[in-house]
């Protein structure tokens, strides 16, 4: 069997650990299938008697996880840090510089820097793996790159963040409302002590950022993502979507259109019948739609040591094999700008619910507004009638466009008898 790969690892929390547990678990099955062995040298982390369930006997330890990418004598330094910035864009960054290849878990980084350092990685003819920063353990990057490398991919759409998933699935369940679900999420230990990262949408729109690249061959490009998180969804609008066919669920899209791209994360409402209006709890799922293939569906877990583990373990096997390919599907210099359409572009079907002071002409005033614009109407939901009191009155309007359509609310929400901020929540036709 030829030499083993040796490989430094920098961060050894949740993933980092999980990652060497793997190694050592499944040495054997994974030299069989690289070919020689994967073996750990050299570890990083803030502190070095932390009890990590996970022997570190004879591995070089580094205080200082550039110094390790720089010093260590390893064919691949594994970033585990996390973070666009600072310490892990270092290590990466110097572990390029010094001839390493780098496998990643750190979609922020990759979402912000991805395209410098694949163009990096790739002039010196190194590999910048990064299986595990989308989607955790669904193997995504390597079925949009390999496996439906024959296709023009049109669209790629998931469930990116399984903590909104959770919380949006506990919510339908038990009728409960955010901050509730929320609350009882951090304490189990599916969200963070600030989980704005993951309820504002950013997590998602990281990964889906990098799902664009891979997907349509242009550089990630993270700030032309239009995010929208979840922490405006109440227990009604589940219920109403319900009764109307639809879940609501926090997905992240990307599409290729004639004039552009458009990438975007929110909350939409999705069909019951669709497959992704059943991944539920923590579940992670992608849906990728190829001009040859078709649809093609992805479901798993989306996070946890386990999961990543496997994918940067899979990571490591190719690099292992000699296995290789440009970064994001084609070589980073060959990377196509391609417009990037602005959130006003969008087209598609709403929903919207007012609370509304149930009293004679406020109706004809909100069908005046939608008419304006040229909004058509689809249905409309009115539970009762209670005159003088608020009800909520729910309607669904057909393709449109989203600024028409935000006209069309910002004339309505300054209508004296709608008495909370319009809530709309983006139909996704899937
Ligand atoms: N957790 C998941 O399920 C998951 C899933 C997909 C992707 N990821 C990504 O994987 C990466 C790691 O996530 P994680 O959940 O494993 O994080 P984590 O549990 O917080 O672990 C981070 C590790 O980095 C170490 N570290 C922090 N600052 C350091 C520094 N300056 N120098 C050296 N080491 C440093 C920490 O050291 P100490 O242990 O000594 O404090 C810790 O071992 C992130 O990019 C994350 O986005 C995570």
């Amino acid at each position: 069997m030829s030499k083993p790969l040796r490989i430094a690892v920098a961060g050894l929390g949740t993933v980092g650990a999980g990652t060497l547990r793997l190694l050592q678990q499944h040495s054997a099955l994974i030299a069989a299938r690289a070919g020689r062995p994967i073996v750990v040298t050299a570890v990083s982390a803030r502190e070095r008697g932390r009890d990590r369930g996970v022997s570190l006997e004879g591995l070089h330890w580094y205080e200082d996880a550039v110094a390790m990418a720089a010093g260590a004598d390893v064919d691949v330094v594994v970033e585990l840090i996390g973070g666009s910035d600072g310490v892990a864009k270092a290590v990466c960054e110097t572990a390029i510089a010094q001839g390493k290849h780098v496998v990643t878990a750190n979609k922020a980084l990759l979402a912000v820097h991805g395209a410098d350092l694949a163009r990096n990685a790739e002039e010196r003819g190194l590999i910048l793996a990064f299986e595990a920063a989308v989607a955790g353990g669904i193997p995504i990057i390597k079925a949009l790159r390999e496996g439906l490398a024959g296709n023009q991919v049109t669209r790629v759409y998931g469930i990116l963040n399984g903590t909104c998933n959770y919380i949006l699935t506990t919510m339908r369940e038990t009728g409960r409302e955010f901050a509730e679900v929320l609350a009882e999420a951090q304490a189990l230990g599916y969200a963070e002590a600030d989980p704005s990262f993951d309820v504002d949408g950013v997590d998602a729109a990281h990964k889906l950022a990098i799902l664009t690249s891979v997907a349509f061959g242009c550089p990630v490009n993270f700030g032309a993502v239009y995010i929208e998180g979840i922490r405006r969804v109440s227990a009604l609008d589940i219920q109403f979507a319900q009764e109307l066919g639809y879940r609501i669920k926090l997905l992240g899209i990307a599409r290729l259109t004639p004039d552009g791209v458009e990438q975007r994360v929110h909350p939409c409402m999705v069909p019951v019948s669709s497959p992704i209006a059943h991944v539920d709890g923590v579940f992670n799922a992608v849906v990728a739609e190829g001009d040859f293939v078709g649809r093609s569906v992805y479901e798993g877990r989306g996070a946890g040591a386990g999961p990543t583990a496997s994918a940067v373990a899979a990571d490591l096997v190719d690099i292992a094999a000699g296995r290789r390919g440009p970064t994001f599907g084609v070589p980073a210099a060959a990377l196509k700008n391609l417009p990037l359409l602005p959130m006003e572009r969008h087209r598609g079907a709403y929903y919207i619910r007012l609370m509304v002071l149930d009293r004679p002409g406020v109706f004809a005033d909100i069908a005046a507004a939608l008419r304006d614009e040229r909004v058509s109407m689809e249905a409309v939901l009115q539970r009762g009638r209670a005159p003088g009191e608020t009800v909520p009155v729910v309607m669904t309007v057909h393709d449109t466009d989203e600024a028409a359509m935000m006209r069309a609310i910002d004339r309505i929400g300054a209508n004296e008898a709608i008495v909370e901020p319009p809530c709309i929540v983006r139909i996704e036709a899937l």
